[in-house]
């Protein structure tokens, strides 16, 4: 099924000038980049992106990390999105992410970690709602 996924390239991967690099990845695998905008998130957005780990530990952490540079916002499209990005963007510790993903290929670590893509269709939904507009997708 054609589905729509929601994806960040992070600070830590738009501070290394690897946009054009983490793209080439989505890209090859198949993944097509419907919409996109480079942004920098503000706390509130942040914030409220990540609200579900509000109470662990590290969530102050991630949100000065997302903060602190741009970002790039996407919308990736193709056969099971969801899915296959999870893929290609490899474990969410790059130290266990196999060859050839996203975040073994660049990432630095658990918190750093280059890339966000939604975890289920639903989330894919409410995610691309909160940065795009639909007339903001070309697909
Ligand atoms: P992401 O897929 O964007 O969703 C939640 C994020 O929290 C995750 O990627 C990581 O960037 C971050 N994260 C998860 N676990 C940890 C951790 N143990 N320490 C710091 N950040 C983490």
């Amino acid at each position: 099924m054609t589905e729509r996924t929601f994806s960040i390239i992070k600070p830590d991967a738009t501070e290394k000038n690897l946009t054009g690099a983490v793209n080439a990845v989505i890209e090859a695998a198949g993944l097509r980049i419907v919409a996109q905008k480079r942004i920098k998130l503000s706390q509130a957005q942040a914030e409220k992106f990540y609200e579900i780990h509000n109470e662990r530990p590290f969530f102050g952490e991630l949100v000065e990390f997302m903060t602190r540079a741009p970002v790039v916002v996407q919308v990736l499209e193709g056969e099971n999105a969801v899915a296959r990005y999870r893929e290609v963007m490899g474990a969410t510790n790059p130290a266990q992410a196999a060859e050839g993903t996203i975040r073994k290929l660049y990432a630095d670590s658990v918190g750093e970690n280059s890339v966000h893509g939604s975890d289920s269709l639903d989330n894919a939904r409410i995610e691309i709602a909160q940065f795009f507009t639909d007339d903001e997708i070309v697909g």
